[in-house]
């Protein structure tokens, strides 16, 4: 565990370049961008779950804001569509939070949200708790919606993942597209609801349609 800690610290700090990125960075591990917390090998509840969120709430998104993606410095204001941070295997066993922009609102009607508008965006951003009860910050998953031709095959969607240093892991038909392909092969699973999971029952926030 402590070697891969350091191996992560040592990528971060690379992916950071330069010195005065480094200092930038608001999650920088050096900087005391992760935190502890108890009992770690508990899950973590509803509430639990939202108090560490709020703790790095502020410092995670300005570390994904550093990309310069429009999504990531915007996403702060937007509607929230779930009540804690929830679990979620399918996106490296991290605690997810769901936001959508004004156009993606129909969203909030869940299963019947229909076919999202062009310019409809979802992004999630993402913590882990690993088993020495270290919180780290994960990456920001976005979804959005493009004008209609631009992929038939993913819905329109596209997809990008922001790290938590800011770096861009990929973007569908932009740099480093390769990487969010998987992204679209197990959304289309879900064709038939506009290729959108939504969120387990619990977590989800009454609609404000
Ligand atoms: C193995 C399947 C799988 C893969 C791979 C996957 N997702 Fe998801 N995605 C889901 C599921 C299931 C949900 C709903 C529950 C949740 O949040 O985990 C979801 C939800 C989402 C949402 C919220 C919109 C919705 O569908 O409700 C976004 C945004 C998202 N994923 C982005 C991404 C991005 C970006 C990638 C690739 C980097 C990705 N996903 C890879 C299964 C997957």
């Amino acid at each position: 565990m402590r070697i891969w800690m350091a191996t992560l610290v040592s990528l971060l700090a690379a992916a950071a370049g330069t010195a005065e990125a480094e200092v930038k960075n608001p999650l920088n591990p050096t900087t005391g961008g992760h935190f502890e917390v108890v009992d770690p090998a508990e899950k973590l509840g509803p509430d639990k779950a939202e108090a560490i969120y709020h703790r790095m709430l502020k410092r995670l998104r300005a570390a994904y804001a550093l990309s310069g993606e429009r999504t990531a410095g915007a996403y702060a204001r937007w509607q929230r569509f779930n009540l804690a941070p929830y679990e979620s295997e399918q996106h490296g066993g991290r605690y997810l939070n769901n936001y959508g922009n004004t156009a993606s609102r129909a969203y909030g009607r869940f299963e019947s949200a229909g076919i999202l508008p062009p310019g409809a965006i979802i992004a999630k951003d993402s913590f882990s708790v690993n088993k020495d009860g270290q919180v780290m910050p994960g990456p920001l998953f976005i979804m959005e919606k493009m004008a209609p031709g631009f992929d038939a095959k993913s819905g329109d969607w596209r997809y990008s993942q922001i790290m938590p240093d800011g770096s861009i892991l990929g973007i569908s038909k932009g740099p480093g597209g390769e990487n969010m392909e998987f992204c679209a092969d197990c959304h289309a699973r879900v064709t038939r609801q506009d290729h959108l999971f939504f969120l387990p029952q619990d977590y989800r926030a009454k609609s404000r349609q």
